[in-house]
């Protein structure tokens, strides 16, 4: 079962019509959405093929919006650095932007229309789905947190009410990683580190 986590953007431009020299500006923070990809498939000198991570490009009216998939297994061309994994991301949404299904925009990236609201609550509404949140359960005190292998996390600009409301109805467990407000791209390498230290030692660990 790969990790799967689903992040929230909400002023990203869904066309992809903004400059590559204005990720944080124009680009509605483009680049820590970029940074949080690029931090949840790359090791240093290799690829992360255990993730998949979805980006929900909230949008109004709802048609507008869009989704982006990338499968670690399948990906390729996506770099270390934030600028050229942002120009992966615009440049697939600038190809989706007059279409009305899902496309390969480039290996193990598929972009598409999509209803961020259905799609938050359809993958929060998977048993094993933990949600990241400064007001959560600390981590190291959320057996739900260290099972888990999926998460969804906001951007810059946090989940909105509507959403925080959505995830609290379907009982979703909230967990913290500290009491400062991290970002995003640090809290889900956090999470990977966590999920990694968890592996390596479940196998050792003695009977209770
Ligand atoms: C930059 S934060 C959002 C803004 C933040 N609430 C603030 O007050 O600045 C981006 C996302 O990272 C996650 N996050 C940030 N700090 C966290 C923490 N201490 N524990 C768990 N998740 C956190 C949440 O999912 C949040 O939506």
């Amino acid at each position: 079962m790969p990790r799967q986590f689903l992040v929230v953007a909400h002023r990203v431009p869904v066309s992809g019509a903004f400059s590559l020299n204005d990720l944080a500006g124009a680009g509605g923070r483009m680049d820590e959405v970029a940074r949080t990809v690029s931090t949840a498939f790359t090791l240093s000198n290799d690829l992360r093929r255990d993730s998949e991570l979805t980006v929900l490009f909230v949008a109004e009216p709802a048609p507008r919006a869009r989704r982006i998939r990338i499968d670690g297994t399948r990906v390729r061309y996506l770099n270390p650095d934030e600028r050229s994994t942002a120009a992966l991301l615009k440049n697939a949404l600038a190809r989706s932007a007059s279409l009305d299904r899902d496309v390969e925009a480039s290996p193990g990236l598929v972009v598409g229309p999509c209803d961020p609201a259905r799609e938050l609550g359809a993958f929060a509404a998977v048993p094993g789905t933990i949600w990241l949140t400064e007001r959560g359960v600390p981590y190291r005190e959320s057996a739900a947190a260290r099972a888990a292998r999926r998460a969804v996390l906001g951007d810059p600009f946090d989940l909105r009410p509507e959403e925080r409301g959505l995830l609290e109805r379907l009982g979703v467990p909230s967990v913290s990683l500290g009491r400062a407000a991290r970002r995003t791209s640090q809290c889900l390498d956090a999470l990977q580190y966590e999920w990694d230290v968890e592996e390596s030692t479940a196998p050792h660990r003695p009977d209770p």
